[in-house]
């Protein structure tokens, strides 16, 4: 149950100071019960700043004893609040001593210490990012507060086979009285955000590596017996994730075991405590049968994503949550390449600026728009944005094309050597970075406290008589809360031109010396420029913004036989696909406005589809992303007075257009390409990618195609497979797809993340119905509303990527979502909270969208007790513009 109720008061980045107080050393002992743990805490205290009285942040515990240097305080010595323990007396140099109770199984808000499963089979755990130690022991709890941790842990033998903590394992034994006790010692200063300890029954894999500098490794994955058989891929991709960061990054391992545990209940994706990683068993568990080709991908990802976290965020931290872009962006952006680098750089691309368009633009158009270092907060938990992540690591992805893949790797052995055990700002990060490269980036700070999408527009002029292009660019970024004027930031554009030939011409700019590079990164750094090539005969295609090379909208004057030019031919993958994608938005924006596409227009893109589906050596995954048309969300992200139902329709009419026209084709592909058994390498995800997508577009053209996905869903070897044919099914509103879909629960009861797989399909269905058929899943029996993944299966699908059914004119989606989020406050207010984002679009909404939202963004606002995670989200969404 949450304690806090209301907001919490704002804190500002422009406030910072540095401690007052540092800890040289903590020691922890932990007897842990389900029911009452008790916590005593030992620090040694120094004291940085004179004159301030030194004050422990805490929540939610029993304060049971202190004691300086050894001896008991009175309770007038101390001054005890719900947030607070101050304690004037005490000098430099002591020995603070703190013992609490708490209560674990109690904790269904999973910030501190709580359990997962049940008392008679569930495991202890923790969660500490950001401010969960607090729910601990009385701490200096934040991240500028860097301080060496011995670890005792106590706990019965039989319910608690296995205890860990961070670090190196410094002894165990037995207590004599059916308990047993294991301590343990980590080398490297953290900050209390990082601190993990696990106490449960599990099984556990084994594997070992050799770090570059000769460290040889334990590499372990502990999970529920039932769950260990499917951990094989995650230690595969730990081994793959662990050399990689040495050859790109040179960045090695540094304790001598590496602890991965699974739990079914948490509520983010995974979690990068030092050397005891804690995972989502989504993001962890995976073998054909139970997880999908994107799964296995999600776990690579994710695994990858944590272990980086290793140097950027554990070795060098953040000085505090307003640099959370520090480590997060950065390591994203480190996944990203990591993933690029070992399965598809195009595809990966994609999915990441579909992403970003689909959610992190919207945020920046909305009430919750923030820059990627916020200058304010009231709820740092609701700060784990799109915007920090997705934005922050496309910032970091702009400084490595401009600074070069060689120069960036510079700037950031730099960032570590310089940073290493300590707690570093974005500012630190850009100086190092500049001074590896002797040059100065700090324009580039902009990005970083600027909220809000650039608008790039692009124009080009071809000069026959003096033979040169001239390129002219220019920006703007439009107003956010807050921020009613917007500088210029840098903006690398990646230039091709394109010859009559169709062969990419040689780029030289006026006043140049000559090159054989018909690439490059153009930066904008101004609010305008123009670029003059030389030496260009005839009148190029221009493919910008290559590999997108800036989080920016373009606005291109280009025609549509341009872009289809650039989605036939263009050599960079990506831009293909963004070629294509620009082509379908312009089709989009006809059927929204005018009920019909331009017939021209809709030949065009469908023939140059067509003409992609006969290339027999492109990568059959660009080829399916390329058929998938934009997400109704983000194709209704540059319109005003949104109504959902119109924004659907319109996408329907294109990609039905779309499926018709090429129907004989997708057949075809969809026959050449069936047979790939349960093989998950990169080819035979990509093939099975393609042929899912042409039968979901087959069922569009023509109904009676059926057939196929009947066949499909009967014949499938993998979830993959069957999940897809299960899904055309369910859209065709195909006769047996109730039973299909019930005897797909009864395949799989028991295995809850499947049953998820299964919510989130029903729940995403693109139909008013789905908000009926969500109601009645609530009920299920695989449904509980303490497990953060079920809720966001069902209701986080429903609500943040079905909006034809969510924003139902009547409003039966939004009320039920408002109804579950009420409940769910009271339980996990994170959850919540982030529910809560699917209304801070009500503006953007056609007027009675708007009414029917605003409501029900007043109704839970009016609720007396909500937590300060949804009291947050739902000032912001209202506060005026
Ligand atoms: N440090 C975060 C996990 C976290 C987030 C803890 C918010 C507490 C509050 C972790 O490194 C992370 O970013 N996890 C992501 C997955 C990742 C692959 C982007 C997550 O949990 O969604
Ligand atoms: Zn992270």
């Amino acid at each position: 149950m949450n304690e806090t109720v209301g907001a919490k008061p704002t804190v500002f980045l422009r406030d910072y100071r540095p401690p007052a107080w540092c800890v040289g050393t903590i020691e922890l002992e932990i007897d842990l019960d389900a029911d009452a743990t008790v916590v005593t805490a030992r620090t040694t205290l120094q004291q940085a700043l004179p004159g301030v009285e030194l004050r422990f942040d805490l929540a939610a515990l029993e304060l049971l004893e202190v004691r300086i240097d050894g001896r008991v305080l009175a309770a007038a010595e101390y001054r005890l609040d719900e947030t607070s323990l101050a304690i004037p007396g005490v000098h430099d140099g002591a020995i603070v001593q703190t013992c609490v109770r708490i209560a674990p199984a109690r904790n269904s808000a999973m910030q501190g210490l709580y359990l997962s499963g049940t008392r008679e089979h569930g495991f202890l755990l923790t969660q500490c990012e950001a401010e969960g130690f607090r729910h601990i022991t009385p701490f200096l709890d934040r991240s500028d507060v860097l301080a060496r941790y011995t670890v005792t842990l106590r706990a019965e033998r039989a319910r608690y086979p296995l205890l860990l903590a961070n670090g190196d394992a410094d002894g165990a034994g037995d207590l004599g009285d059916g308990r047993h006790w294991a301590r343990f010692v980590d080398p490297h200063p953290k900050p209390s955000y990082l601190f993990a300890l696990v106490a449960g029954r599990f099984e556990s894999i084994e594997d070992h590596f050799v770090t570059a500098e000769g460290r040889a490794v334990r590499l372990l994955i502990h999970a529920e017996a039932d769950a260990i058989g499917r951990c094989g891929w995650a230690m595969q991709c730990l081994k793959l994730a662990m050399r990689w960061d040495e050859q790109r990054f040179g960045r090695c391992y540094d304790l001598d075991a590496f602890h991965i545990v699974a739990t079914h209940d948490f509520t983010m994706g995974a979690m990068e405590n030092k050397g005891l990683n804690i995972f989502n068993a989504k993001y962890l568990l995976a073998d054909p049968a139970s997880a999908t080709d994107d799964d296995h991908r999600h776990v690579l990802a994710v695994i990858g994503h944590e272990y980086f976290h290793n140097w950027s965020g554990n070795r060098v931290t953040c000085r505090d949550w307003f640099q959370l872009c520090l480590k997060e962006g950065l390591t994203v952006y480190r996944e990203q390449e990591f993933e690029s680098d070992v399965a598809s750089r195009t595809l990966r691309r994609i999915e990441d600026v579909r992403l970003l368009w689909r959610a992190q633009f919207s945020e920046d158009a909305g009430p919750l728009a923030h820059p990627v270092r916020p200058d304010r907060y009231s709820e740092i938990n609701n700060f784990y944005t799109a915007t920090v992540y997705e934005k922050g690591a496309e910032i970091a992805r702009m400084l490595g094309v401009v600074l070069g893949r060689d120069g960036f790797r510079r700037g950031l052995d730099l960032y570590f050597e310089r940073h290493d055990g300590t707690a570093a700002t974005v500012e630190d990060l850009l100086a190092a970075l500049g001074d590896a490269n002797e040059r100065d980036l700090s324009a580039w700070l902009a990005w970083y406290a600027q909220a809000g999408t650039p608008v790039l527009h692009a124009r080009g002029h071809h000069d026959p008589r003096r033979r040169c292009y001239e390129l002219t660019l220019r920006q703007h970024t439009p107003a956010t809360p807050g921020q009613p004027y917007k500088q210029p930031v840098p903006i690398p554009v990646a230039v091709a031109l394109y010859g009559a030939d169709g062969a990419a011409q040689r780029l030289r700019l006026d006043g140049e010396a000559g090159s054989d590079a018909c690439e490059r990164v153009l930066v904008l750094g101004a609010e305008s420029a123009t670029f003059r090539f030389v030496d260009i005969e005839s009148s190029p295609v221009a493919s910008l913004l290559r590999g997108y090379s800036a989080p920016v909208r373009l606005v291109q004057d280009s025609t549509a036989e341009e872009l289809a030019a650039l989605a036939c031919h263009d050599d960079d993958g990506f831009n293909r696909w963004f070629a294509a994608d620009t082509l379908a938005r312009r089709l989009f924006a006809q059927a929204h406005a005018e009920g019909e596409p331009d017939a021209h227009l809709l030949s065009l893109w469908t023939r140059c589809l067509g003409a992609m589906l006969d290339e027999r050596e492109l990568d059959p995954a660009l080829a399916a992303e390329m058929l998938t048309v934009a997400d109704s969300a983000s194709l209704a992200d540059s319109l005003v007075d949104v109504d959902p139902e119109a924004v659907h329709q319109a996408r329907a009419r294109i990609e039905t257009a779309l499926a018709s026209a090429l129907e004989a084709r997708l057949l075809a592909r969809y026959r050449a390409l069936h047979g790939d058994g349960g093989s998950i390498d990169s080819r035979a995800q990509a093939r099975r990618r393609l042929r899912n997508t042409c039968l979901a577009a087959l069922c569009r053209a023509d109904v009676r195609h059926r057939v196929l996905a009947q066949a499909h869903y009967a014949g499938a070897h993998n979830l993959t497979d069957r999940l897809a044919a299960l899904g055309v099914l369910l859209s065709v509103r195909d006769a047996g797809v109730d039973a299909a879909l019930e005897g797909f629960a009864r395949h799989h009861a028991g295995e809850p993340l499947v049953l998820d797989k299964w919510f989130s399909l029903q729940a995403t269905e693109a139909d008013p119905r789905a908000c009926d058929r969500v109601a009645t899943l609530l009920a299920h029996r695989a449904f509980r509303w303490t497990n953060p993944n079920n809720v966001f299966a069902l209701l986080g699908a429903f609500a943040l990527r079905n909006p034809r059914a969510f924003h139902r004119a009547d409003g039966n989606g939004y009320r039920l979502v408002a109804d579950a989020i009420l409940k769910l406050d009271a339980i996990t207010p994170q959850v919540a909270a982030r529910l809560a984002t699917a209304f801070g679009a009500w503006r953007r909404h056609e007027p009675l969208r708007r009414a029917l939202m605003h409501r029900e963004l007043d109704r839970m606002r009016a609720r007396e007790r909500i937590s300060p995670d949804l009291a947050d989200i739902l000032a912001r969404s209202l506060a005026a513009e």
